[in-house]
């Protein structure tokens, strides 16, 4: 497995490409089922979760090519679907291949999706995505650990009231509604701006789609949807999760093509920990002169602080003065990365759903164990900033989400290398 080496210490100054947003990229992508003609989505970021949701709609009989060139475009044609199973051994990998299912049930009255199962951060169950689908007219049974879903002739329409503000919940409700006799309504829906882009890409599609971006979404279905050409919009946590790489080593780094209004929850907790944010004509410049102060963050649904970067500002805030607070409140088990922090020399304690973190002034680097995605990105931050070496296990969470991370942090000065397993084979061998 590869590991990642960085020498701390050195100010971040330049600036970085932010690439499309794996999180609007990976619904997208699904949204090809819908239809028998070609979609093409631009700006798809090139990473393994992308591969891994092409590998999935490729075995359902999708031709596709993976993200090509510069404009990093990929077209996906679903005019010959032949399978309509996605198999546990794909979806256990990546939870998001749950998003077929609403598309497949819509189109073609019938799917067989494994249950994703739990994962570091979370049980993450999808009882949501199944209920709202039951109130749709699908007939769902759950059998060795499969979802089988069919309907007698069409989806309907129905008003849906989700308990919990759930994004997976609502774009699988939004695509298979598309395609569904008569009105949905959804309440409660999640607005993230993922979820703007993949409705914008739908009503290019030729869905009739009302409330974007609102938390009531209303849908009237049509007859089928044709072809489209969408661009993906920036993604706003590799570009939080860069802000942070350059406010902890003191650096002024430019995030080309990052959207401000997209991340106004995390630019206001940037501002108020001392780090200066500003738009400019290509994206967000971020400055760093003086100390970080210690602030408080509660992870909260868009608009609110996204989940997605808590585990970044928990590596910032372990070098603030005074102390800060963290509370998760969307995942039940996301602060893997508290233990790989505090071998680091942060001062973290964590109670229940909320994290105590104490400022350490400098931190150390050691060997640290990447868990999951975001705790992997926050170990590069804290070790970009620490003393001396810190080498970074499995990095394969890493790649599920940062396009050419080593590149892109090594154009600002960051002293970081890739040792892929064949070169620490040859290491640990002379
Ligand atoms: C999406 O996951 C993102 N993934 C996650 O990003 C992100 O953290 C999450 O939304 C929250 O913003 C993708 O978009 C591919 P949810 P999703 O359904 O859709 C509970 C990353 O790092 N819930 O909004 O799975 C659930 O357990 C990843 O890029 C139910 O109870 O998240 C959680 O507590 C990690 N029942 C809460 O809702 C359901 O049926 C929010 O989950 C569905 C969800």
């Amino acid at each position: 497995m590869d590991k990642i080496r960085i020498i701390g210490g050195t100010p971040l100054v330049g600036s970085i490409p932010i690439s499309g947003a794996k999180n609007a990229a990976l619904p997208l992508m699904t949204a090809a089922l819908l239809t028998d003609e070609k979609l093409v989505l631009s700006n798809v970021p090139y990473l393994a979760d992308i591969v891994t949701m092409a590998n999935l709609l490729a075995q359902h009989g999708v031709s596709l090519s993976l993200p090509q060139g510069k404009g990093r475009s990929m077209s996906l044609d679903a005019s010959n679907i032949n399978n309509l199973t996605a198999p546990y051994e794909v979806v256990r990998t990546m939870r998001a291949s749950v998003l077929v299912l609403g598309p497949l049930l819509a189109r073609f009255g019938a799917a067989k999706v494994s249950l994703p199962g739990g994962c570091a951060i979370g049980t993450r169950p999808i009882d949501l995505h199944l209920k709202a689908l039951e109130a749709m007219g699908a007939e769902i049974d759950l059998q060795d650990g499969y979802i089988h879903a069919k309907v007698a002739s069409r989806l309907k329409g129905a008003v849906i009231n989700f308990e919990k503000i759930s994004v997976g919940a609502t774009e699988n409700i939004l695509m298979a509604a598309c395609l569904a006799e008569g009105k949905t309504v959804l309440h409660n829906a999640a607005c993230e701006p993922e979820i703007c882009d993949l409705a914008y890409c739908l009503q290019a599609m030729g869905a009739e789609i009302q409330g974007i971006g609102t938390d009531t979404i209303t849908v009237t279905g049509v007859e089928a949807l044709h072809g489209a050409h969408h661009t993906v919009i920036a993604d706003r946590i590799e570009a939080g999760s860069f802000a942070a790489a350059a406010a902890i080593t003191g650096g002024d780094v430019e995030l080309l093509g990052a959207r401000a209004e997209h991340m106004t929850a995390v630019i206001e907790k940037f501002e108020a920990a001392g780090i200066s944010v500003s738009e400019t004509a290509r994206g967000l410049r971020v400055k760093c002169e003086g100390r970080i102060q210690g602030i408080d963050i509660m992870t909260a649904p868009y608009p609110g602080f996204p989940t997605d970067m808590q585990a970044q500002m928990m590596a910032l805030l372990s070098v603030a003065d005074g102390a800060s607070m963290v509370t998760e409140t969307i995942f039940e088990n996301r602060y893997m990365h508290v233990p790989e922090l505090t071998r680091m020399g942060a001062n973290i304690v964590v109670h229940g759903s909320s994290a105590m973190i104490r400022g350490a002034g400098k931190l150390r680097g050691a060997e640290v164990m990447a868990t999951d995605l975001r705790a992997s990105v926050s170990l590069v931050i804290a070790a970009l900033a620490a003393e001396g070496e810190t080498l970074i296990h499995r990095v394969y969470h890493l790649d599920r989400g940062y396009e050419r991370l080593e590149e892109k942090l090594g154009l600002c000065g960051a002293n970081i290398e890739r040792i892929t397993s064949r070169q620490s084979i040859k290491t640990e061998a002379a």
